[in-house]
């Protein structure tokens, strides 16, 4: 056989073939890109695929990074970066095929869009225009081409019915050539998992089949492909592993893609969801209509028992839509009963209130409900009976204000905590007792009319109740209170007390709740029961999203139609009851709504879109992370860290329904939040638990496994804990990216931007290797140079190929985090201490460690390695990190970078005490610096962070100049205010360089070139 005839027969695959082949992620990730599509995700809001199992769990990671993750770490470097990146970029569907075809589905391009961008000679073969043929214009426009500008022309386009998808496709990829930044393209797409995944990848399979056909792979689904890599290496098809799967969004993406997972999380919510996202939303669509159909009977059955109450109908066959409740309580001063919102508008939209008035023989408020009133007394409706932490109405003409504390009788507890008079509701309570500090009373209710009840635009109304509600509700209360027991008894409704926490002492210390059941009104309590009854795996998922929507704990909102003004939101007006965990807490309200049963069944009535099925092998299991019961050759984790949401604490609220008789298969789940064993905060604890749970993973992976870890980028504190961890658990560091997932975050304003590092990491070769920090330091700073130089190395070529660079300053900075902590963690002692040991000793309050000097180093020479263009390396490595900061990010906004989260890295790494001080806007994405001339004198005198600089200096000076200042009086300013002025003097003038090609102001730029002539000047005038 001749040699050609060997390389041109298919290749087959060779089990482990790839062993110990490192990972494309390891050398590339489109890290922007992917930062971007996870971002557009998120803001997909309810249209996030996983979202439709509960909008409760907040913290999903986005799929479209998990899949980034799970193909870089299963495909192989083949020796060319650049088209490895290009093979990865083509099955994200971020390539110009990809996106044409997610924009075609998007439709975003109209036919006036595309004649006015692109070239094209024969346009009437896609398009017709509207052109009668007995106008004068009508053979004139037969031989138009495109570009034109149709409106200016005052014609018509249309595509042409004949027209094909590939002619559509071949005119939106030319248009789309058009746009220069990938965002703007981006923009105009579908998310790729909204696009019929053969269609998007029809032409992918040939490149990518060519591109690895030296390793046999013949692919033509993402599961084919995901098993021929796993048997090139580990032999069989990977599994993919995360011990803390919460809403289930890496066990999920992983499965989807085609490889077995498994998952677990001490959480059996978690578990539940992330059952629920393998098994519903990835479940076949034929499963997907039984699930529907199951959910729609106890739907049906709910509903039909409710109307068979009695308890949401009136008399004129009207159904009850909201019931508006609100606290009452005695004010000390009048001893009459003060009915308490902080709002008594009902809706912005009609100009509906609730007025309180008073009622002299019984020393109460009637409440009345008005419509369309005007918007003075919508004004006045708007200020409620409490305000700022007090009671405040007014009787008689006069004022009364008590402090709520002083209602509810706080006072200070021996251990300097608060107490309160408030009763502790008990076991057998579900509404206050006569004599309770707050009271509760129904003061309004949204119906929905008879006629329109089963129409898709349903008319309602707000009254406030008559006699037969109250009736209603009296009828409601007895119900629960002959039942109550017996529901406890059967599980069907909590009897768990809340355990005090963080989270949940708020119930317990703002109205005495001390039960989970106390958080639901009686209302909420026998829709609760009529489906808790009805429940099994198809619906027990539904039913814990109704909960999230049927407490006391939601909120009234209501919002007018919006004007649609630039920025703000437009839309119809809105009334309506809020979910619990709109806020990831607990709160508690003074006033507050019950959904009736007809608008909470929704929940139930969820239709599953096909967003690809699962057909591998899944087990979702509950237990610690540290007891995983599986071998998985891949490892992803977003394990809780500091800040994270308290779930095991907010989750109770969920666990306390389903906890006594959970259906099968969640039944063999531990129906408790352990809170114990949760991992949680920063401290000692925290390190011990995350040691014991990544020692475990890594002693269930293979030797050429891999691990993925994935956490919050705050400081340079984070990554000397997670080095400690991953080191302990016998785990090197390969290589790090930053993704930025969320732009803002609406609970934290002031320049928040959520980032999130994913760090890769395999198995220490064994044996032992003594580390000391002297030896150490020059290993670190070799190995950050290396990696950022090659990596600025590939950006030149891509940036000359397609005008845009892979990598950011961002992804460089994190690079060098990474080799740093890469050659850290190849050691198993550091100065004579074993790492384990080092690990989970304890730490005191601001001790620097051996490895927070060495990471810190690490980030220095990073950003020494970082001097950006114009400046020379001996200034950079002269200035400080406020200088740095404004020096690098000038040079980074030329570029048109406008990111929040960027300035917010910079900062972190040159150690600004506060950049916000030298910015001109915070915006998530249109940050800037301050410009020259915004300064005040103020924010520049010595006691400021940039002030007494040399920058700080030169921008006084500049100031100077616009102001028309002698060049001369500022050098003179400069000699006196500058002991070191002459040392200095060449370093102003490289900085004085850099400004005038790079200030955004032309009046700078201008002043910064006379300003450097003649500090250049004074040597050549020998003073
Ligand atoms: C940040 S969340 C994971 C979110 C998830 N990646 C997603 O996309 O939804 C962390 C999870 O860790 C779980 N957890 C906390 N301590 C744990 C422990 N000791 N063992 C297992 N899971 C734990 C929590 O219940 C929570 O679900």
């Amino acid at each position: 056989m001749t040699e050609v005839a060997t390389e041109a027969a298919p290749k087959s695959l060779t089990p482990l073939a790839l062993k110990d082949a490192p990972a494309l992620i390891e050398a590339v990730f489109p890290a922007q890109k992917v930062s971007f599509e996870a971002q557009r995700e998120r803001k997909a809001g309810a249209g996030q695929t996983l979202t439709a199992l509960g909008s409760y769990w907040k913290g999903r990671k986005p799929l479209i990074l998990v899949r980034a993750i799970v193909l870089g770490s299963l495909l192989p470097q083949t020796g060319d970066a650049e088209a490895d990146l290009d093979i990865f970029e083509k099955l994200m569907a971020f390539d110009d095929e990809g996106l044409a075809r997610r924009a075609l589905v998007q439709g975003s391009l109209k036919p006036k869009d595309i004649a006015a961008r692109i070239e094209l000679n024969d346009p009437w073969s896609y398009f017709n225009h509207n052109v009668k043929r007995d106008d004068s214009l009508f053979d004139n426009v037969a031989h138009w081409t495109f570009p034109f500008d149709s409106d200016e022309e005052g014609i018509k386009l249309r595509w042409r019915r004949d027209v094909t998808e590939e002619d559509k496709l071949f005119l939106y990829r030319k248009a789309l050539a058009t746009f220069v930044s990938y965002e703007e393209k981006a923009l105009l797409c579908k998310r790729p998992e909204e696009v019929d995944q053969k269609w998007l990848y029809d032409s992918v399979w040939p490149a990518v089949n060519r591109h690895y056909a030296r390793l046999g792979i013949n692919a033509h689904s993402f599961p084919e492909l995901m098993e021929q890599l796993g048997i090139l290496r580990y032999g069989h098809r990977p599994c993919v592993g995360d011990t803390f799967a919460g809403g289930g969004s890496i066990p999920f993406e992983a499965a989807r893609l085609g490889c077995d997972v498994y998952a677990s999380d001490l959480n059996p919510v978690a578990c539940m969801l992330t059952w629920g996202a393998l098994n519903i939303i990835g479940a076949s669509p034929e499963r997907q209509v039984e699930i529907e159909q199951a959910q729609r009977e106890v739907a049906e059955a709910v509903d039909c028992e409710i109307t068979e109450l009695g308890i949401e109908h009136d008399e004129q066959g009207n159904r009850a839509k909201a019931f508006l409740y609100c606290l009452e309580t005695r004010c000390p001063e009048t001893g009459w009963m003060i009915p308490m919102s902080p709002s008594w508008v009902i809706s912005k939209g009609r100009n509906i209130i609730a007025r309180l008035k008073p009622d002299h023989t019984n020393h109460r408020f009637d409440i009345e409900v008005l419509n369309g009133v005007s918007d003075a007394e919508m004004k006045v409706a708007e200020k409620g009976t409490v305000q700022d932490g007090d009671l405040v109405y007014e009787l008689d003409g006069r004022t009364y204000r008590t402090p709520i504390k002083t209602l509810r009788g706080d006072y200070r507890l021996p251990d300097g905590t608060t107490g309160n008079r408030l009763r502790r509701w008990e076991k057998e309570d579900f509404k206050p007792r006569l004599g309770d500090i707050f009271q509760e009373r129904l003061y309004a209710i949204q119906w929905i009319t008879k006629e329109s009840l089963n129409t898709s635009r349903q008319v309602t109304f707000f009254a406030a109740p008559a006699k037969d509600d109250l009736d209603r509700e009296k009828k409601v209360d007895a119900i629960v209170a002959e039942n109550l027991r017996c529901w406890q008894e059967q599980g069907l409704v909590p009897d768990m007390a809340i355990e005090p926490g963080d989270k949940t002492d708020e119930p317990i210390r703002t109205r005495g709740w001390t039960y989970w059941h106390h958080l639901f009104t009686p209302r909420n309590i026998i829709t609760a029961v009529a489906v808790a009854q009805r429940i099994d795996k198809n619906s027990a998922i539904g039913f814990c999203d109704l909960l999230n929507f049927n407490a006391k704990l939601c909120r009234w909102t209501t919002s007018p139609k919006s004007s649609g003004k630039v920025g703000g939101r437009t839309g119809g007006a809105s009334d309506n009851a809020t979910d619990v965990f709109s806020n990831q807490a607990l709160n508690t309200f003074y006033n507050y709504a019950h959904r009736s049963a007809y608008s909470l069944l929704e929940s139930l009535n969820q239709p599953y879109r096909d967003r690809g099925q699962v057909t591998t092998s899944t087990e979702v299991n509950n237990h610690e992370a540290a007891r995983p019961t599986s071998e998985c050759e891949l490892w992803i984790t977003d394990p809780p860290y500091a800040d994270a949401v308290n779930y095991h604490e907010i989750t109770e609220f969920f666990i306390a329904w389903l906890r006594k008789d959970p259906p099968v298969p969640f039944n063999q789940w531990t129906w408790d939040s352990r809170r114990a064993f949760a991992i949680k905060g920063s401290g000692d604890d925290f390190r011990r638990g995350m040691v014991d749970a990544y020692k475990a993973m890594a002693e269930h992976m293979p030797d050429n496994g891999v691990q993925c870890v994935m956490f919050t980028h705050q400081d340079t504190g984070v990554w000397s804990d997670m080095v400690s961890i991953f080191w302990a658990a016998g785990l090197q560091v390969v290589a790090a990216w930053y993704i930025a997932t969320e732009t803002t975050s609406e609970l934290k304003k002031g320049g928040y931007v959520q980032g999130t590092v994913i760090l890769m990491l395999k198995k220490r070769p064994e044996g032992d290797r003594a580390g000391f920090k002297q030896r150490i330091l020059p290993a670190v700073r070799a190995e950050v140079q290396r990696q950022i130089e090659s990596m600025m190395h590939l950006n030149e070529e891509i940036k000359d190929k397609h005008g845009e660079p892979v990598f950011n300053d961002s992804d460089l900075q994190m690079a060098g985090y990474a080799a740093a902590l890469k050659v850290l963690t190849a050691y198993t002692t550091i100065g004579g201490e074993d790492v384990t040991s080092f690990a989970l000793r304890p730490r005191t309050k601001g001790e620097v460690t051996v490895v927070d000097e060495i990471v810190q180093q690490a980030a220095e020479a990073a950003n020494s390695l970082l001097v950006p263009e114009g400046l020379s390396a001996e200034t950079w490595s002269r200035l400080s990190g406020i200088q740095r900061f404004y020096l690098r990010m000038m040079d980074m906004e030329t570029t048109g970078a406008s990111k929040l989260d960027n300035y917010q890295n910079f900062a972190k790494a040159f150690r600004v005490q506060d950049y916000a001080r030298v910015m001109g806007d915070m915006k998530a994405n249109a940050a800037r610096l301050k410009r020259v001339s915004e300064f005040t004198s103020r924010e520049l005198t010595d006691s400021t962070e940039i002030g007494p600089t040399w920058l700080g200096h030169l921008i006084i000076g500049l100031q100077q100049l616009l102001a028309e200042v002698e060049p001369q009086a500022v050098i003179q300013q400069f000699q006196q205010d500058l002991p070191d002025f002459m040392e200095v003097r060449p370093l102003l003038i490289d900085m004085l360089r850099f400004m005038e090609r790079k200030a955004p102001e032309a009046t700078v730029r201008e002043v910064a070139e006379v300003l450097g002539a003649r500090l250049k000047n004074l040597r050549a005038l020998g003073q």
